[in-house]
């Protein structure tokens, strides 16, 4: 086992990593009673531990529990755009006017924010009560009056020096130099894969912008649905997300309408109705629906839906730009970037069974603390080999990826990871799920699932997945978490894997076999240099980069192996283009088999 360096994780506290300057406690006035208001990296203890997998001790909690607390503090918190000099203490002061402050942070992007989240919404409500319609005198201001505000200073010769003004977190990823350095520090190949790890895992601090992006559109979905709901899905809630990934949100708009939920339209319309008449209103031979308009098909309905959000999102969306109506993908889609937090979106609706397969990995990346290392490096490894792009097209993505390490974790002796089928089999009535006519019925409480016992470290994994996907019989097999055992490929395109609950879906049918080989002979290559490392080669003395290093390395760096091949055929790579583009074109057209045309990954 290669073991290096002076062990950065020792060395080096997280937070240390993540943030630019510390953060200093707020006096307790401004804090909830009984919380402690700031510095939350280190004092509080997150709603999800898998979420920002930053503790392994606190319990796990289900995703259903963690989906909705996020919610019901995003909707207790403010996004306000700052000058860059202010001061956290005023600032702090004068918010806490409107209510007692559970927590705050400042990021920059493209201009400097705070976030803050009050105890109560009623404080949201007194704060926007008391801000203004921006007075600008050649243009004119569109009054929708959100949870973004601006915060303007009225004297700005009253300002204190810039050394007391607020600190910020940091919302991006390291530099490739920073995260070689802290990989030749490791000392180990584990301690590498844990190191990347924490170094790229969404933030606390990440998490909660992405909850507070998501709340902010439902507000302006909800002007045309009162009551919808706008759901986080993917890597920003499945534990996998990297900081800079996407935002994949979805319009749900089935709480609209079903009955007993406390939802604006019912409330409203029930406000005179006494509490009893509420519980009996579907009694006896009566059942109130709402008048709605009709249209020919599902996948209409849903075309218009985001026809007209992505219009209301382009001319009143505040900090929404660039907005895309992908319609007629085969998931049909609104893109747009969401200006003060940084996040690419995609808005889709109907998307609930994307949500399922979200709550399954998170259940799989909570079981066991090497499953998500395991697929950060791949992930990383794949992007640094421009296996993955941000770029539509015929390459694996992400989520393939995050599949293939699930199946091969199912796939150890013993399995580190059960198959979807025997979460199925563990499953409570409770848990029932059906969802478009297929079975989404999987155990949801992770105490009910059996620890394994499988105690292989991270690097004999990590050499063995490269080892086994390199040497896959991808021409005749499919890779299938329901069963985690291959299977015969149902048709023909290259890389098959199915999808766990649509299971006639392939969610990597976009990859082409020139990308498909290029993945296996970069396996391939990777297996070889952890070998050498198992060989001790090259010397722990020596500067080189090492064990994980050595396989991010960028195509053309001095990698000793990968660099050693021959350059491909000038005519092989062209071929290699042509496909890709043909790929690419033929998804754009036509949408991908699986839940969306274009994607996007970090
Ligand atoms: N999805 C799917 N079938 C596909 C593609 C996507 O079911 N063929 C669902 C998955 O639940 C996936 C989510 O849509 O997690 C979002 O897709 P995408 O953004 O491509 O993947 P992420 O998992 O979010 O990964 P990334 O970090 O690259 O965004
Ligand atoms: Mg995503």
């Amino acid at each position: 086992m290669a073991a290096r360096g002076v062990g950065i994780l020792a060395r080096l506290p997280l937070h240390s990593q993540r943030r630019s300057r510390v953060q200093r406690s707020i006096p307790r006035h401004f804090s909830c009673p009984g919380t402690v208001a700031a510095n939350f990296g280190s004092e509080e203890q997150p709603l999800g531990s898998a979420e920002t997998g930053s503790e392994d001790k606190i319990p796990k909690k289900r995703f259903s529990e963690v989906q909705k607390e996020r919610r019901e503090q995003a909707q207790r918190t403010v996004l306000i755009h700052c000058p860059n000099n202010i001061n956290e203490k005023k600032f702090l002061k004068y918010l806490s006017q409107h209510g007692p402050i559970n927590k705050h942070f400042f990021y920059e992007s493209f201009g400097f924010y705070a976030v803050v989240e009050f105890c109560q919404k009623d404080s949201v409500n007194s704060l926007q009560s008391e801000a203004h319609t921006p007075n600008k005198s050649t243009e004119s201001a569109i009054p929708f009056k959100s949870r973004f505000l601006n915060l303007k200073l009225k004297n700005l010769s009253n300002q204190i020096p810039e050394q007391l003004s607020a600190q910020t977190n940091n919302q991006s990823p390291p530099s490739s130099k920073k995260l070689f350095e802290l990989l030749n520090y490791a000392e180990s190949i584990d301690d590498q894969l844990y190191t990347l790890l924490k170094t790229f895992q969404l933030t606390e601090e990440n998490v909660r912008l992405r909850h507070l992006t998501c709340s902010l559109i439902e507000d302006i979905a909800a002007a045309y649905f009162p009551g919808c709901v706008i759901r986080p899905f993917g890597s920003s809630v499945n534990t996998f997300g990297k900081l800079g990934c996407d935002l994949d949100m979805f319009l749900d708009l089935d709480e609209i309408g079903k009955p007993n939920v406390h939802k604006v339209i019912i409330i409203s319309f029930a406000r005179c109705i006494s509490s009893t008449s509420l519980h009996v209103r579907n009694a006896g031979n009566f059942l109130m629906e709402f008048q709605m308009k009709n249209v020919p098909s599902e996948r209409i309905a849903t075309q218009k839906i985001l026809s007209v959000i992505g219009e209301c999102l382009d001319n009143f969306g505040p900090g929404c730009v660039g907005v895309q109506k992908i319609l007629n993908a085969r998931c049909p889609l609104v893109r747009f970037s969401h200006q003060a937090s940084g996040f690419q979106c995609d808005l889709t609706t109907n998307n609930s069974i994307a949500l399922k397969s979200s709550e399954l990995l998170y259940i799989y990346g909570s079981l066991d603390a090497r499953v998500r290392a395991l697929v950060f490096s791949v992930r990383c490894w794949a992007r640094a080999h421009s296996l993955t792009s941000s770029i539509p097209g015929a390459w694996i993505t992400n989520f393939s990826l995050t599949m293939m390490v699930i199946f091969f974790l199912q796939r150890r002796s013993p399995p580190i990871l059960p198959t979807l089928d025997s979460l199925k089999s563990l499953a409570d009535a409770e848990d029932r799920c059906i969802l478009d006519g297929n079975n989404c019925t999987f155990i949801r409480d992770l105490y009910k699932i059996k620890p394994s016992g499988n105690t292989e470290t991270l690097e004999l994994l990590l050499k063995e997945f490269f080892e086994y996907f390199g040497n896959f019989a991808f021409n005749k097999n499919s890779i299938n978490i329901r069963q985690g055992r291959e299977q015969n490929k149902p048709d023909s395109s290259p890389l098959y894997i199915q999808n766990p609950f649509e299971t006639s879906l392939n969610i990597s049918k976009n990859v082409s076999q020139s990308q498909l080989q290029k993945f296996v002979e970069l396996a391939r290559d990777s297996a070889w240099i952890l070998e050498q490392e198992d060989k001790g080669q090259p010397s722990p003395s020596s500067k080189q980069p090492w064990g994980l290093a050595a396989l991010l390395l960028p195509p053309g760096a001095a990698s000793p192996s990968l660099s050693k091949k021959k350059k491909k055929p000038m005519a092989e790579k062209v071929k290699g283009l042509l496909a890709a583009i043909k790929s690419n074109s033929a998804d754009i057209s036509k949408g991908s088999r699986g839940k969306r045309a274009i994607s996007t990954q970090a």
